[in-house]
């Protein structure tokens, strides 16, 4: 990538300006990944590396999905396709909508997407002006920086609240990051690294105050089917509140399918309009087989199975970093990852994961580059076969206990 950027810049004696916002998208997250990259370049040379940095589902996408994609492809279905998706994806993800969300959903409410980030690109386009603040919770998933600031809007976090064993929305911090340039709230719950979720009173107090102060709430849900404990409250759920309140939703988690880029949000109708307009802009409608592939998803019930797999490795994990000398997991409520604790070692987020890459074959992601929350927390992900998990479980603690002394 960095090589790429060089060359690009010494090819052309005077470079000529780029506009200002490209910096958005570099910011923020761009040396998260070193550890990841060092892992796989060490896997392609041969070493038996387990990477848990990332969060993409090792299940093969279930099979009547790729049927599904097939027989379209041999129906000759490649051609352009409606901006908004086509009508027939629309109107199972609106069914499927009105069932979750407890309120009827109509197909005008729906725009599919290439994934969630593409969704949220598109939803922050029409809602923020240049010079606009959007809160975001913080930790905040890497690439909201540049969503945001590719709208020419400025980020201000909000904290969530740890209470030693799970984090929380803290709206003591929401209320504080308000400002009059206040245009968004940006929320990701269930929450990514954290696991965190909303219950019914923290969504119905966060919609609420986004109402109170004219501001727009964007929830983030694509971990809405990966809750292990107890059911994931929406702020989209709330009647009252529809006005006012976006969902940004995938089948890359719940199906298994993040290679295919397929997602959708649920909007209002006239923000709905206004951004199938701007998706034809930018994509001039997504693949049909890809969308024939995800009416086939929705009628099934493979996001059951992927929770449940997800659940049985977080306690597999959960179990196996207990009572490691210098380690202390969290249990997510929610979602495909981990994180834990590795202060008791004295390194820092990142020492802990270099050491453990190099001395034994385990990469993680260090969590201090979500937040300043997460120093000294390392995120692991849960997107590897049972017994790779629990190996990658014996290494940490090995390494823990090693510096730990
Ligand atoms: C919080 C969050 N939002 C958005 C995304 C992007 O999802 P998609 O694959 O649907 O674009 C991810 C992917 O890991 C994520 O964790």
């Amino acid at each position: 990538m960095m090589e790429r950027l060089d060359k690009a810049r010494s090819s052309h004696p005077q470079p000529l300006r780029l506009a200002g916002r490209v910096d958005a998208f570099t910011a923020g997250g761009s040396t998260a990944w070193e550890v990841h990259y060092a892992a796989t370049e060490m896997r392609a040379r041969g070493r038996d590396v387990i990477i848990l940095t990332i969060g993409d589902p090792d299940f093969d996408t279930p099979e009547p999905i790729v049927d599904a994609a097939m027989a379209s492809l041999h129906r000759g279905e490649t051609h352009y396709t409606p901006a908004a998706g086509i009508p027939q994806l629309g109107k199972v993800i609106a069914e499927a909508e009105t069932k979750r969300l407890g309120r009827p959903i109509e197909n005008s409410q729906i725009v599919v997407t290439q994934g969630a980030q593409n969704g949220l690109y598109g939803i922050m386009q029409c809602l923020a002006n240049p010079g606009d603040e959007v809160i975001s919770i913080d930790p905040a998933y890497p690439t909201f920086s540049g969503v945001i600031g590719g709208a020419g809007a400025d980020m201000v976090r909000a904290a969530l609240a740890f209470d030693g064993e799970q984090f929380h929305l803290d709206m003591t911090s929401v209320k504080q990051a308000r400002s009059e340039r206040t245009r968004v709230v940006l929320l990701n719950f269930p929450h990514n690294p954290t696991g965190a979720m909303l219950n019914e009173n923290e969504a119905r107090e966060i919609a609420g105050f986004c109402r109170d102060h004219g501001i727009w709430l964007v929830c983030d849900e694509v971990y809405a089917e990966l809750c292990f404990d107890r059911p994931y409250a929406s702020p989209a759920s709330f009647a009252e509140h529809a006005a006012h309140t976006i969902s940004v939703r995938s089948f890359s988690k719940s199906h298994a399918m993040s290679g295919w880029r397929v997602g959708w949000v649920v909007a209002p109708d006239h923000v709905a309009f206004n951004l199938q307009n701007l998706m034809n802009c930018m994509l001039f409608g997504g693949a049909e087989f890809i969308q024939r592939g995800a009416v086939a998803a929705l009628g099934l019930d493979a996001a059951t199975q992927m929770r449940d797999a997800y659940h049985r490795r977080r306690d597999l994990l959960f179990d196996a970093l207990s009572n490691q000398k210098g380690v202390r997991p969290l249990s997510p409520q929610s979602g495909v990852f981990m994180l834990a604790d590795v202060r008791g070692t004295g390194l820092s987020s990142t020492d802990f994961a270099w050491r453990l890459l190099k001395e034994h074959n385990v990469a993680v992601m260090p969590a201090d580059s979500f937040s300043p929350l997460t120093e000294g927390f390392v995120r692991l992900s849960l997107c590897v076969p049972d017994d790779e998990l629990a190996e990658a479980g014996a290494r940490i603690g090995r390494l823990a206990a090693a510096v730990s002394g």
